[in-house]
């Protein structure tokens, strides 16, 4: 279906945009999945050769006084990293990403929801309730198997976005909430994709395929969705969205610091070896080389939606380093 909408700053505009979830009532996990989330029989056998968290993501654990440690140790930490991004995700879903659909559903965003866009963002709540259901089982599990009791309750990346939120103008909270939601659910599918690549714990592995199906839609749909919104604002609006995509996505590719710190402390990892770790992952240059692979996705929404047409947002982006001239 074609769609024309005059945008005020636009010429109108002629598009396809389908702003739905395709096929979400046959392909969305919330409705077709049978798995039970449940730790597998043979979870100590499977330790021989798969993994909770996929190495590649820790490099950390390459580190020659981690490594020294053995297997048990690697396991550990590598349980305390997954029971983590689990936890996240609970929170994630439901404080932050479905927060972002609400301004959606809700009509917070002042502009005309199409009837389409609205549907799927109530599938899209719905899905975001079920991830923060089965992250939170399997986290429990994990939790469980190896007391793990070091959970805080507000990862540092929520507790970042919270306070930037809370700092941003009145007039443009509802806008600050909806691009929060599209950097988040535009970095996802790529994180679970790669995280979905190596051999893990086989209940692990299938809800981490379901979950990344299930963002594949998401991450099509909010950038469309963003497409859609950006050509509404007025100079303001783009000048406001354009400053805070860059702090959005910078704090997407923090390390939390604290957390990791009490991790490696946790498992018996000595302070050089935990000050070299920390050194390494919290530097400048880190945090841009993973902001530079993992937000590809965000970056190509803005891309198409004609963010970087306008020289102020081409030269913010490239100043920061996020792309290239
Ligand atoms: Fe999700
Ligand atoms: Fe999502």
């Amino acid at each position: 279906m074609t769609a024309a909408i005059i945008a005020p700053s636009d010429r109108p505009v002629s598009w396809s945009l389908r702003f739905t979830l395709g096929d979400w009532n046959t392909r969305a996990s919330v409705r077709t999945s049978e798995h039970d989330y449940l730790l597998p029989p043979d979870l100590e056998q499977q330790l021989e050769t798969r993994h909770w968290f996929p190495p590649g993501f820790l490099a950390y654990l390459n580190h020659p006084a981690i490594e020294a440690l053995g297997k048990t140790v690697i396991h550990r930490l590598s349980a305390n990293h997954l029971v983590y991004f689990l936890d996240y995700t609970t929170v994630l879903e439901h404080r932050i990403v479905n927060r972002a659909v609400e301004t959606i559903i809700h009509g917070e965003l002042k502009v005309n929801i199409p009837p389409r866009m609205k549907t799927a963002a109530l599938q899209l709540y719905t899905d975001e309730g079920y991830h923060a259901l089965f992250s939170n089982s399997l986290a429990e599990q994990i939790a469980g198997v190896y007391g793990i009791s070091l959970r805080p309750v507000m990862p540092h990346r929520i507790t970042r976005l919270n306070t930037l939120l809370e700092r941003t103008p009145d007039k443009h909270r509802a806008l600050a909430w909806f691009l929060v939601g599209f950097v988040s659910e535009t970095i996802i599918a790529k994180e679970l994709l790669d995280v979905c690549r190596d051999d893990l714990v086989s209940s692990v592995q299938a809800m981490l395929r379901e979950h990344l199906a299930d963002e594949a839609r998401h991450s099509r749909y909010f950038s469309e969705v963003f497409h859609y919104l950006w050509l509404t604002m007025n100079s303001r609006q783009r000048t406001f969205a354009a400053r805070l995509l860059l702090d959005i996505i910078r704090i997407f590719f923090e390390v939390d610091e604290r957390w990791l710190r009490e991790s490696l402390y946790g498992a018996g990892i000595g302070e050089t070896a935990v000050t070299e770790v920390l050194g390494e992952l919290t530097s400048p240059q880190a945090t841009l080389l993973r902001a530079r692979s993992g937000a590809g996705a965000t970056l190509q929404a803005l891309k198409k939606a004609g963010f970087f047409d306008l020289p102020y947002n081409q030269q913010l982006f490239m100043k920061a380093g996020l792309i290239d001239g």
